[in-house]
């Protein structure tokens, strides 16, 4: 959640930290730090503000750090402690010797504190993070690895770790258990960072460190060792997106140029996963006897994930009669859920590196069951624990709420479910080929959807002052009006509720009078009709009733005060088109409001964190 930045080389560091923690504001943005050593005092210095990156800079300014070749960077999402200077990043020992930036969270961190404090230990804050600076300066007697290693045997919880002492003044040091951390090689310099956009514009050559690794590294090398202290060889890998795609490129945020990314993101889906009439799910790790052999599935996801993999159960079960569970991830890792061998799990996960997500799976795969994840971050911790994985390869999202990588997760369920669909037959070929043959109109209909954007930004505009939002939908569409509510709901402060529209009559309907505004989610369907019956209570109350449905349909115009309307396609593959309207409706609220659309309040990209 926090971002993790470090820098070892021969340029001012602290001008190589701000340039990378802008980029990481995405992951935290509510204060940040940085701290070098010296290059004239051999110390350590460090300068920490309340508040975004910009302040960091401001600060900086006016109080410019010495030169310095080394150091470390912090961007927090507070866990333990307020959001304030004295909690922000890095913390520092007694002694003011050693130096740590962390994400994650040091589960035993009041009792290693309370233990340091008897032994004399002064804390500035209240972070768990603090608790390491003043355990390294307890073990270290001259060997840094060796204390480190100890420390880290003390430590319970997940933790990325950056870590500068003044003496070892040419050593950066790194670890991780649980949270993301890699290290990118550069020529004469290397650094270490919890993402990889920190860092793309300085190098493309990234080692993805694994769990349980530490590093020592200087400006011309890099050694990793176990915890244990046994040497390991790392791979490099080569970056395969450019720099471009973590800008916004012209648009005013990067929500809406990740709006505009999903024809593209569709067309690169189609390219490479449908040749002719196959589905080629590279990567899945099945066998042909296995994908036989599945006789349930349990999708587990966390937000918009678990909104996609709720469409993804309609689907599946549509077109191949597997039983479909979905849970919460947070729900499914503790209430002992019935799997066995026969069971497979997707997961899915933009990031890959959402604790609770990570948590289900081990808990799954404890009880023998198959993993096959859909997940958008190549080298995650997900895909890691995995034994087969679905990428969605829909390139970094950087806005905080989700939306191309949304779409790809859609996409990546129904060409599941089609794949599934040759060895469970629920549907006939020819039905399969019809969905194939228009899941391929996609990226065509996305554009000529975002052609009339311009409609949404004026419905935005005249109902932007609603207190309170209801998204209904019915059937396949039920999960998009949870996502429709989730979007709006996260970037614009609104309440907003997605339900069943058949469940209003069981208790939302009470909330409906001329002051909310309630979106429908009524394209053509079987069940169109009970959408308009629906549509006729609330004009009845008085709601005002902001309708998505399909284009031709003249008739909705009697029941909703306003309309958008998406392409005609059948309605299995609806929610694909319908999430477009809902992102944009979203998105323009919340500029109307004057929000911070890519930095919501309270918000970070990736929950590494339970
Ligand atoms: C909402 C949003 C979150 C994430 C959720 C899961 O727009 O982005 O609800 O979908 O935190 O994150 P991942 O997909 O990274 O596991």
């Amino acid at each position: 959640m926090c971002g993790i930045i470090g820098y070892v080389g021969e340029r001012q560091a602290d001008h190589v930290l701000i340039n990378g923690l802008k980029k990481l504001e995405y992951r935290g943005y509510d204060s940040s730090g940085v701290g070098i050593i010296s290059s004239r005092t051999g110390k350590l210095v460090v300068r920490k503000i309340h508040g975004k990156i910009q302040n960091l800079e401001e600060l900086l300014k006016k109080s410019p750090l010495d030169k310095g070749t080394i150091g470390i960077s912090h961007t927090r999402w507070a866990t333990h402690g307020a959001p304030n200077r004295v909690n922000s990043h890095p913390h520092a020992d007694c002694s003011k010797k050693f130096l740590v930036v962390h994400n994650g969270i040091i589960e035993n961190y009041q009792i290693l504190k309370d233990q340091l404090k008897k032994r004399g230990h002064k804390f500035r804050s209240d972070t768990d993070t603090e608790v390491i600076a003043h355990m390294i300066e307890e073990c270290y007697h001259g060997d840094f690895l060796t204390a480190f290693r100890k420390v880290i045997s003390q430590l319970e919880g997940a933790f990325a770790l950056g870590i500068i002492t003044q003496m070892h003044p040419e050593t950066l040091y790194a670890a991780r258990v649980g949270s993301p951390l890699i290290i990118g090689v550069g020529k004469n310099e290397n650094y270490i960072a919890s993402d990889v956009p920190a860092i793309l514009d300085m190098t493309d050559r990234i080692i993805y460190l694994k769990d349980g690794q530490m590093a020592a590294i200087t400006k011309d090398k890099v050694d990793v060792f176990t915890f244990k202290g046994k040497r390991m060889r790392p791979k490099v890998d080569k970056i395969n997106y450019s720099v471009d795609a973590v800008q916004k490129q012209g648009f005013a945020h990067f929500m809406l140029k990740e709006i505009h990314e999903q024809p593209k993101v569709f067309e690169q889906m189609i390219k490479t996963r449908i040749k002719g009439k196959k589905i080629i799910l590279e990567g899945i790790g099945l066998t042909e006897k296995q994908i036989k052999g599945i006789d349930r599935i349990f999708i587990v996801a966390c937000g918009t994930a678990y909104h996609a993999g709720l469409i993804g159960k309609y689907v599946i079960e549509a077109m191949t009669g597997i039983p479909v569970n979905i849970d919460v991830s947070s729900e499914f890792r503790y209430r002992d859920p019935i799997i066995d061998r026969k069971t497979l799990i997707i997961p899915i996960s933009q990031s890959g590196e959402t604790a609770d997500t990570l948590a289900a799976v081990k808990e799954a795969r404890d009880k023998g069951a198959k993993v096959i994840s859909i997940c958008n971050v190549v080298g995650s911790s997900l895909v890691r624990v995995s034994d087969g994985v679905l990428y969605t390869h829909a390139g970094p999202e950087i806005g905080v709420a989700s939306t191309k990588a949304y779409v790809a997760q859609l996409g990546m369920l129904y060409l599941l479910a089609l794949k599934l669909s040759a060895y469970h037959m629920r549907i006939s070929s020819r039905e399969r080929q019809k969905i194939l043959g228009d899941f391929k109109k996609v990226p065509f209909l996305y554009r000529s959807i975002l052609k009339t954007k311009h409609s949404v930004l004026n419905i935005a505009k005249k109902n932007s002052h609603f207190g309170c939002f209801l998204y209904l939908g019915r059937n396949v569409n039920y999960p998009s009006a949870l996502e429709g509510a989730l979007k709006l709901k996260e970037i614009s402060y609104i309440p907003a509720e997605g339900y069943a529209a058949g469940e209003m009559k069981h208790g939302p309907i009470a909330l409906i009078d001329e002051y909310r505004a309630v979106v429908c989610i009524s394209p053509q369907s079987e069940i169109y009709e009970k959408m308009i019956s629906n549509m006729q209570e609330i004009r009845a109350r008085k709601g005002k009733i902001i309708a998505i449905a399909t284009k031709g349909d003249m008739s909705i115009k009697k029941h909703a005060n306003f309309i958008i309307y998406v392409p005609v396609i059948q309605e299995i593959l609806s929610p694909l088109l319908v999430a477009l309207p809902l992102q944009l409706l979203a998105y323009y609220i919340s500029v109307q409001l004057g929000c911070d659309v890519d930095q919501p309040r309270n918000l970070a990209k990736s929950v590494t964190v339970e």
